[in-house]
């Protein structure tokens, strides 16, 4: 499985605070046997998100895309309509079964807008921007994601 992650965050980009969630990301994407084959960290703008997804779906033609960030309520969050704007498919039941894991955790879980979907044969996947979102929804995903996969390259 090559993944591509994208740490989505003003502050992240400019170096401002470390990068913990994309990290985190990497660590659960190793632990599960899959290769990290691109991580960028990018601002919180509409272009550069659909740039980067584009790139990793259609140029280096990745399995799964994960992004970290910018799925919440504030007027720099764009993360999912960025998404929602390259990919040919969405998987509800995805983003619902994050909504489900996440609320299991904390209320304020139902403030992510996190997308999931197809674009060509690269399955793509919000996560929120808090590391300890990470943890509690990625490990949770991992079986579908492997099997979503296999399903979108037949
Ligand atoms: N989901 C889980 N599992 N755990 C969390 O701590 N934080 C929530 C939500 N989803 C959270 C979560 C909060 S506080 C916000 S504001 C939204 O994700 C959006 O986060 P983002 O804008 O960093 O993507």
């Amino acid at each position: 499985m090559k993944v591509g992650i994208i740490t989505i965050s003003d502050r992240a980009s400019k170096g401002i605070y470390e990068d913990e969630s994309g990290k985190k990301i990497e660590e659960i994407v190793n632990k599960s046997g899959w290769k990290v084959k691109k991580y960028s960290i990018i601002p919180d703008d509409y272009d550069k998100i659909r740039d980067e997804i584009l790139k990793m779906c259609d140029d280096l033609k990745l399995d799964l895309v994960l992004t970290t960030g910018g799925t919440g309520l504030t007027k720099r969050d764009v993360t999912p309509e960025a998404t929602i704007s390259v990919i040919d498919r969405r998987i509800y039941g995805m983003e619902i079964a994050m909504m489900v894991y996440s609320l299991k955790h904390t209320s304020k879980a139902m403030l992510s807008r996190a997308v999931a979907g197809i674009r060509g044969k690269t399955l793509v996947i919000n996560l929120p921007g808090n590391p300890k979102a990470i943890e509690e929804i990625l490990p949770e995903l991992v079986e579908a994601i492997s099997h979503a996969v296999e399903k979108i390259k037949e």
